[in-house]
């Protein structure tokens, strides 16, 4: 496996290997690599193939941290990361820090302006803007053929979904299925930073939102969703809503597909979650 730290080592490495028939799948990360991660890398690799080349960016970007705590306080393990991409069959990571990522006078940034309007773009200003433009960049540095990202963010899914489209990127994006503990919490790289208590607590979310979700009513599915999550005296709701599945525009209608999701803080650690709800 080769690590490299800046984007010129990266072309470098990449220019060596410039057999385009080679397929490059990245998957970009932001470290403290668990399960979640790894079968993300296990997708790259059915994507690539045995001599496609698998590359992991671990790259804790700057720009899309609304909080500073939250950036200040993000886990960076870098050697069990380094050590689980050896193990999981990784030919790249790519690793690069802030001031090789971003020139100090940099003046561009991707926006998009519908999906991001609500849920997590609503309650972490900037944050999908962030987002873009490093997967952007990522995808620009590796010339990569695809990249593979996790539908636990559904949003950012979307997002990167529509920046692809309506920025003609020739890239795939595949998307890999939620990876949850065994009492249902949905895999994070934020959950090892929950106490004790907090941990215990926090599978409610996801039992919340999928018992709600069998309700046929958007305002009682949401009612019963929201009594259960404040039931503890832990968890703080910063969103709950219930999104049409294509628009992410909040919706009462259930004929359609829709989302049904939540963002809620056990002390200043922040979790999402969603269940998806098959329209009628
Ligand atoms: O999902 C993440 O970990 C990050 O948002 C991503 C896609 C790596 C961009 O920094």
């Amino acid at each position: 496996m080769r690590v490299v730290k800046t984007t010129s080592e990266l072309r470098e490495a990449l220019n060596k290997s410039a057999d385009l028939s080679i397929r490059r799948v990245l998957v970009p990360t932001m470290g403290a690599l668990h399960q979640g991660h790894l079968e993300l890398i296990k997708r790259a690799r059915q994507d690539a193939g045995a001599s496609g080349t698998v590359m992991v960016s671990i790259f804790v970007n700057p720009i899309q941290f609304d909080r500073a705590n939250d950036l200040d306080a993000y886990p960076r393990p870098i050697e069990s990361d380094l050590e689980k991409c050896v193990a999981a069959g990784v030919d790249v990571v790519f690793l690069p820090d802030a001031s090789s990522m971003y020139h100090a006078d940099r003046s561009v940034t991707v926006t998009e302006s519908l999906l991001s309007s609500g849920l997590c773009g609503a309650s972490r200003p900037g944050h999908f803007d962030g987002v873009c433009t490093v997967v952007l960049k990522l995808i620009l540095l590796t010339g990569c053929h695809s990249a593979v990202f996790g539908e636990k963010d559904f949003q950012q899914l979307a997002i990167i979904r529509r920046m692809v489209r309506d920025l003609d990127v020739p890239v795939e994006i595949l998307p890999c299925p939620t990876v949850r503990e065994s009492d249902g919490l949905a895999m994070s790289s934020r959950n090892v930073r929950l106490n004790h208590e907090e941990r215990a607590d926090a599978p409610r979310i996801q039992r919340a939102l999928v018992t709600a979700a069998e309700r046929r009513d958007a305002a009682e599915m949401l009612a019963a969703a929201r009594a259960d999550i404040e039931s503890s005296p832990l968890a703080r709701i910063d969103y709950l809503l219930l999104v049409d599945a294509e628009t992410l525009q909040p919706t009462a209608d259930l004929k359609r597909p829709a989302i049904l999701a939540a963002a809620v803080f056990y002390g200043d650690v922040r979790l999402i979650d969603h269940v998806m709800i098959a329209g009628c």
